[in-house]
């Protein structure tokens, strides 16, 4: 089933346009963009299921202008988000549909898009996309553990929200999909933990463990010159972000740990370490993701062996974490079982708990929207 991704509609003048929206629906512009090749400014706004594309003319010969000089400002086009941009347009131009282009183009905000002719979709003009990875270029912040990467987006003057990602994950495939829905309320900033993403490869002499990972953030956040933040954290990254507010109370205000389990037994390991042997499998993509991922991937292989033996004492710092915690879980996750999220709730003093339906356990394959709508309530932001 796709996904209205955003509604387009056309304006005179974009900040009157703004006001109102604001006014109307508390909705705040994160992002302003000029696509050249089509003479519009665009203007995004983020609701929680969509979004909304003001369009703004900047050449006279625009498509825009000439919507706004035949029937003035409205609803232009509704986007549908498919997931193989190059398959759809293949698939509807055989249909008998009118692409406006000769293929896919480059979009605002991210995206590949075409349009389809209004005339054979009965008067409504429907534009196809797909989103390109949101990343932007990492930074670095040196540490005794080799260079860290971090990525921020938003506004610094916002609460500050940092996001970690999971075991062999990185910011570039999980938490930075998650940031174009918290950018316009937060300054939202990213972590590659060690032997990760764009941060130092592991090394067999420095093992990875949870302080070191905890410390990796917060040496982010000192880079940053920020004193504390809320933690978003996703399956290991959650119990990152669980480690933290134990370890480092001072620094974390609220946390959201989404798809964390710290009740580890022999067979989580199992599955964990199916996992990992499937990522082997892919060695070159997993290098290209990673540096060097036969070091990543044996020195994930010791830390969750460990796991299990720690499983008391997790449950004993859960006890300790005083600030209020989101525990959220998709109800069917395809890696750990249901039970994780509500240990997890029981074992924390001051938690909430949020079960959403997804079949998957990779952030990646999860609904987004309704994931950082569930954050944005918890953190008492937009
Ligand atoms: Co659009």
């Amino acid at each position: 089933m796709l996904r209205l991704e955003h509604v387009g509609i056309a304006v005179h003048d974009a900040s009157a346009v703004r006001a109102t929206y604001a006014d109307v629906l508390k909705a705040l512009t994160y992002k302003s963009e000029a696509v050249d090749e089509q003479g519009v400014t665009t203007h995004f706004l983020a609701l929680q299921n969509t979004k909304i594309e003001l369009l703004e003319a900047i050449s006279e010969d625009s498509p825009v202008q000439r919507f706004l000089d035949r029937q003035g400002e409205g609803v232009h086009h509704l986007a549908f988000e498919v997931p193989d941009i190059d398959a759809a347009f293949a698939r509807l131009h055989e249909a008998g549909f009118t692409p406006l282009s000769d293929e896919p183009l480059d979009g605002a905000d991210q995206k590949r898009i075409f349009f389809l002719h209004p005339k054979a979709t009965h008067g409504v003009l429907i534009e196809c996309c797909s989103s390109q990875p949101h990343c932007p270029a990492p930074k670095h912040v040196d540490t005794e553990h080799g260079p860290v990467a971090y990525y921020a987006w938003g506004d610094p003057e916002r609460p500050s929200l940092l996001l970690l990602h999971g075991a062999a994950g990185s910011t570039y495939t999980e938490t930075s999909l998650l940031a174009p829905y918290l950018e316009p309320y937060l300054h939202v900033v990213a972590v590659d933990f060690t032997g990760h993403g764009a941060s130092a490869n592991a090394t067999p002499d420095t093992p990875l463990t949870a302080d070191g990972f905890a410390d990796n953030a917060c040496s982010v956040l000192d880079a940053l010159g920020c004193d504390r933040a809320h933690v978003f954290g996703f399956s290991m990254g959650g119990n990152i972000a669980l480690h933290m507010a134990h370890r480092h109370p001072d620094r974390v205000d609220r946390v959201v740990s989404h798809g964390g389990h710290i009740d580890w037994k022999a067979a989580t390991v199992d599955a964990m370490m199916h996992r990992l042997d499937r990522a082997d499998a892919n060695g070159t993509r997993m290098d290209a993701l990673h540096g060097d991922w036969a070091a990543l991937s044996s020195a994930l292989r010791t830390f969750v062996e460990q796991l299990p033996g720690a499983a008391l004492r997790l449950r004993r710092q859960m006890q300790t974490v005083q600030q209020p915690v989101l525990v959220s879980m998709a109800d069917a996750d395809d890696l750990f079982p249901l039970q994780a999220a509500l240990t997890l709730h029981n074992a924390l003093p001051n938690s909430r708990l949020a079960i959403l339906p997804g079949r998957h356990h990779a952030l990646q394959k999860h609904p987004l929207p309704p994931l950082a709508h569930q954050i944005r309530a918890f953190l008492q932001v937009g």
